[in-house]
C-alpha cells in the first residue's frame, strides 16, 4: 500500500500517515533496554490498545474503526519484563487473520466492537473496550478469551470510558443506540455483575464518547454530533455527524434515580463537543464540577468524518441545576486530548490533571514536526508545565500510577508510550508526577513501533485475581 502525502491531508489516507499507520505483526520481546531505573513499586502492566487494521481499504478506514491491537509492557522488580502487542480476536480481525474464530459470546448477540478504544481492569479480570460494544475479557498475556455482558440483558453495547468509584469499587458506564430511549446508566458491581439498569433518554440518537461521575450524579453529555441516517443507509460505516440544529445540553441523572425522568437537563449557551473528562465532582449546594477537554465541533465534515474541528482547549464546567445553566471557563488554552487525572480521586475534588498538548490533530500521530509535550495541569494554583521529552518524541495517553495507596495526589509516576521519529520506534516512558522538571524515572525502548492509540491502563499484579 503506498500512502500518498496531500496537504492538507484528506481522510481516509490520514489516517494511515506517520504513526498512525498500523504494524503488520505481533512480537514478544523480552531483552528490553532500559535507561533509567524503573521503580520496583511499579509491578504490573502497562496496557493501551488502539485501532491497527489487519487489512486496509484506504477508501473506506476510519481511525476509529480499525482492529483493535493492544500493547503491553509488564514492570516488576524494578525489571521490563516483557513488550508484547496482540491483535483483539474478533470475527472480523481472525477473518482478516485467516484464523479460525474462537472467543467464547455471553448470550444476547450483541456487537462486540474491535477492542480498539481502551483497556480496563475490573472485578479481577481485563477488558478491551470499543465504544457501543460487548467488553471483550483478555488474558494476562493479551490473549483474546471471550466476550461479556457481565450476566446481564444489555439493551446496547456500552461505551468505552466506564468510571471506577473507588468508594464502592463498581464501574459505572453508560450506553446508547440510535433509536428511544437512545441512552442507558449501567453499574457493574465490583465482582462483576450488572446490578442496576436505568433509561436516561437523550434529545436523540448522539454519539456519546465518555460521561462524567460524582458522589451523587452521573454527567450525560447530550452534544450534536447525531447519528445521520442517510449516511447510514449509504454504507457510511462511520455515520455520525455534526447537527447544528440539534440543542447541545448536558444531563445530571443521580445515582439513585428509578429512571431517567430524574435528570436535570441543562442546555449549553455554545455547541460544542466533548470525547474526555479529566474529572467530575459535587459541590455541597447541587452543582456540579466537571473539568474537562472540549472541541469546538467535531465531525462537522460529511466526506472525512473529521473527529475534531477548532482548537479544543481544557475547560472548567459547573453545571448549576437550580439555575439552568452551566459557567464555562477555560482552565489551559492548549491543544490538548486524553485528560488523565489520579483515579483514587475520581468523583472527589481534584487538584492535578495531566493531558497530552496535542497542538493539532495531525500531531496525535506523529504528523508534521510541531513538539507535543505532556501537560500537567494544577487546578488550585491555575497553572499548566509543559513536559517536552524531546525532539521529535511525541507522546500519546498518559496514565497517572500512585507511588503507594496512600501517597499524596500527585506523588507517583505516568506511564505511557511515546513514538521517538529518529528510532522509528516507541519508548514506554515512566516520568516523576511530582517532579515535572526531573528527566523521565525510566524509559524503556521498545524495539518496534507502537502506533498512535487511544486509552490505556496500568493493571497492577493486585488488580488481577
Ligand atoms: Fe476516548
Amino acid at each position: 500500500m503506498t500512502v500518498t502525502d496531500p496537504t492538507p491531508p484528506a481522510a481516509p489516507y490520514r489516517f494511515l500517515q506517520g504513526n498512525f499507520a498500523p504494524v503488520g505483526e505481533e512480537r514478544t520481546d523480552t531483552a528490553l533496554e532500559v535507561e533509567g531505573a524503573i521503580p520496583p513499586a511499579l509491578s504490573g502492566r502497562y496496557l493501551r490498545t488502539g485501532p491497527n487494521p489487519v487489512t486496509v481499504d484506504e477508501d473506506d478506514y476510519h481511525w476509529f474503526l480499525g482492529d483493535g491491537m493492544v500493547h503491553g509492557v509488564r514492570l516488576a522488580d524494578g525489571r521490563a519484563e516483557w513488550y508484547r502487542n496482540r491483535w483483539v480476536r474478533t470475527e472480523a480481525a481472525c477473518g482478516a487473520l485467516g484464523e479460525p474464530f474462537t472467543m467464547e459470546r455471553d448470550e444476547g448477540g450483541l456487537y462486540e466492537g474491535m477492542g480498539n478504544t481502551n483497556v480496563v481492569h475490573h472485578a479481577g479480570r481485563i477488558w478491551a473496550l470499543t465504544e457501543g460494544a460487548l467488553p471483550i475479557e483478555l488474558g494476562p498475556e493479551l490473549d483474546t478469551r471471550r466476550s461479556s455482558n457481565f450476566g446481564g440483558a444489555l439493551p446496547a453495547g456500552i461505551n468505552a470510558h466506564p468510571k471506577f468509584d473507588p468508594q464502592t469499587g463498581e464501574m459505572h458506564v453508560l450506553s446508547y443506540t440510535f433509536v428511544p430511549p437512545f441512552s442507558y446508566y449501567q453499574v457493574v458491581s465490583a465482582d462483576g455483575r450488572l446490578v442496576r439498569q436505568v433509561e436516561i433518554g437523550n434529545g436523540g440518537p448522539v454519539m456519546m464518547h465518555d460521561m462524567g461521575l460524582t458522589a451523587s450524579k452521573v454527567v450525560v453529555f447530550d452534544l450534536p454530533v447525531v447519528f445521520n441516517l442517510e449516511l447510514a443507509m449509504a454504507g457510511v460505516r462511520l455515520p455520525y455527524r455534526w447537527d447544528p440544529s440539534y440543542t447541545p445540553r448536558v444531563g445530571l441523572l443521580p445515582r439513585d434515580a428509578a429512571d431517567g425522568s430524574a435528570t436535570t437537563w441543562v442546555e449549553l449557551d455554545d455547541a460544542c463537543y466533548v470525547y474526555h473528562p479529566l474529572n467530575a465532582y459535587d459541590l455541597d449546594d447541587g452543582r456540579v464540577v466537571i473539568d474537562l477537554v472540549v472541541h469546538p465541533r467535531a465531525f462537522d465534515d460529511p466526506e472525512r468524518g473529521d473527529p475534531s474541528q477548532g482548537d479544543p482547549n481544557l475547560q472548567r464546567w459547573t453545571i448549576d441545576p437550580g439555575a439552568g445553566r452551566v459557567h464555562r471557563e477555560v482552565i489551559d488554552g492548549h491543544g490538548q486530548e486524553f485528560p488523565r487525572g489520579d483515579e483514587r480521586l475520581a468523583t472527589a475534588r481534584h487538584r492535578f490533571g495531566w493531558s497530552g498538548g496535542f497542538p493539532d490533530f495531525d500531531s496525535i500521530g506523529a504528523v508534521g514536526d510541531r513538539p507535543v509535550p505532556v501537560l500537567k495541569h494544577d487546578v488550585v494554583a491555575g497553572t499548566t508545565e509543559e513536559k517536552v521529552l524531546g525532539p521529535g518524541i511525541v507522546p500519546g495517553e498518559m496514565v497517572f500510577v500512585p507511588a503507594s495507596p496512600t501517597s499524596g495526589e500527585d506523588e507517583g509516576w505516568l506511564v505511557g508510550y511515546a513514538y521517538d521519529k529518529a528510532r522509528g520506534a516507541s519508548d514506554l516512558v515512566v516520568l516523576d508526577a511530582n517532579d515535572w522538571a526531573a528527566p523521565p524515572v525510566a524509559t524503556v525502548h521498545l524495539p518496534v513501533r507502537v502506533p498512535a492509540g487511544f486509552h490505556g491502563n496500568w493493571v497492577p499484579d493486585r488488580a488481577l485475581s
